[in-house]
């Protein structure tokens, strides 16, 4: 089943998220719905938050950027309780990044592209990786979701400035968007 995504503004993309257990209820339900929601909406991850749950869930599939990276080809991670360690001496890039919470937008980040990433996936066995490149870049993008951060958080203020109509059109609930979505509570 396809969900709605929770827009830019909403609390629940502002809360830091919590660990999961293996009696989770209907886990393998909600894997599928939202891998469905992430493919049906163009996406190549997707944090539980913006499907409106404070839970350390992510799923990621690179796939659809191998034609300009072939090493994301069948790139598919499950990431339950991740934990991430940004790595210092890793190069620093500055590469475009966009989000389904954040529809019409995208601007450029730098991040460290080297990290430690421990997580279970979808059986509860854990895994341990460094990972580098623009998949990093995603599993760091998804990550933030559980820290109740977003990607334009890593922006400078002047650019902030610059997208700030954007922005709030998107928190007043003017924007349109080819999947569905939930606005951010009208504020009184
Ligand atoms: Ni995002």
């Amino acid at each position: 089943m396809k969900l709605p995504i929770y827009l830019y503004g909403h609390p629940v993309l502002r809360a830091v998220s919590t660990d999961i257990t293996p009696d989770y209820e209907g886990l393998g339900q909600l894997l599928a719905d939202m891998y469905e929601t992430m493919y049906e909406s163009d996406g190549v991850g997707l944090a539980a938050p913006q499907i409106g749950r404070n839970d350390r869930i992510v799923v990621i599939d690179a796939s659809p950027l191998a034609d300009s990276m072939p090493e994301l080809d069948g790139v598919k991670l499950t990431l339950i309780n991740p934990r991430l360690e940004v790595l210092e001496d890793g190069p620093s890039e500055t590469r475009g990044e966009g989000c389904l919470s954040l529809p019409g937008i995208s601007e450029n980040v730098t991040r460290t592209e080297k990290i430690r990433l421990q997580w279970l996936d979808e059986k509860f066995e854990p895994h341990d990786e460094v990972f580098d490149g623009f998949l990093s870049r995603i599993i760091q993008h998804e990550y933030d979701h559980l820290e109740g951060r977003v990607y334009i958080d890593h922006i400078s203020p002047i650019r902030k400035q610059l997208i700030r109509r954007k922005l709030s059109n998107i928190v007043e609930g003017r924007v349109r968007c080819d999947y569905p979505v939930r606005y951010a509570p009208r504020r009184k």
